[in-house]
């Protein structure tokens, strides 16, 4: 390639760079030139937000059958539509997808309801930014240490703990929630004594006669099996090792 056509390929390149920064600035602009974060994307103020929530389960820490609770590691996925986020890509140079800090949008207070310590958000490992697609659509994932309340029965080999996730102040008929996807990740899951067997996600409406009002949660089992010799307990155990220095 010579000097002056690669020159040109170089400068060609700069122009797109810029046109297409140029593009994303004018569109963040417009997206968000009248944008209040406290107020719920509807249109109606009678319209609910459906909130789709899942989880995947990254790391079983500990079961404690002492203190009845269960420690995990786990990405918190939330997505909904935000009508006041959409555009047509082709005014845009064909951006489809944006990334924001998610302090910029309206989001849930999603909650660890059977959450034995302090609320789960204050265990995230760092805040992240949300993903805007042009339709509107937006994804939020969250890293967070969960540890939550779960009556364990030691001398049985199955249990089930449950993840109960739920908005703090909002009732049904602000924010309703649906279940989304549970899945373990077979290689990073690992406990000395106990086996992530399977997860199972359900939409659980709470009516609180006090308030007169309901309350929509997304109640998670995880199914959990002990780990049978001493064997499987030494090497879950080193695996548990790896993996923590992994995060
Ligand atoms: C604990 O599990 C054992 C073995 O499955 C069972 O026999 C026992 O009834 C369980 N205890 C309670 C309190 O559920
Ligand atoms: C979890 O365990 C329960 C019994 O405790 C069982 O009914 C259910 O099918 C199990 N679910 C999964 C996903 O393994």
């Amino acid at each position: 390639m010579s000097a002056q056509l690669f020159a040109i390929l170089l400068i060609s390149l700069c122009a797109c760079a810029a046109w297409a920064s140029e593009d994303e600035k004018k569109l963040l602009t417009k997206l968000f030139e009248n944008y209040d974060t406290r107020v719920r994307p509807v249109l109606e103020n009678s319209d609910k937000l459906t909130v789709e929530v899942g989880v995947t389960l990254r790391k079983l820490i500990k079961v404690n059958p002492v203190a009845n609770t269960f420690e995990a590691i786990a990405w918190i996925v939330q997505k909904w539509q935000d009508y006041q986020l959409r555009w047509d890509p082709t005014h845009y140079g064909g951006i489809n997808r944006v990334y924001v800090p998610q302090t910029d949008v309206f989001k849930t207070d999603l909650v660890l309801y059977n959450s034995a310590k302090a609320m789960y958000k204050e265990h995230r490992q760092q805040p992240n930014k949300v993903m805007i697609m042009s339709d509107g659509a937006v994804l939020l994932v969250d890293s967070v240490k969960l540890t939550a309340d779960c009556l364990i029965n030691d001398t049985a080999t199955e249990i089930a703990c449950p993840i109960i996730l739920g908005s703090w102040v909002y009732d049904m008929s602000q924010i309703d929630l649906k279940p989304g996807t549970f899945s373990t990740d077979p290689d990073v899951i690992a406990s000395p004594m106990w086996t992530v067997t399977g997860m199972k996600g359900k939409r659980v409406e709470r009516f609180f006669p006090k308030w007169e009002l309901s309350y929509v949660s997304v109640n998670i089992d995880v199914n959990l099996s002990k780990n049978k010799n001493d064997m499987d307990v030494d090497k879950s155990h080193e695996k548990a090792n790896v993996n923590a220095n992994d995060l």
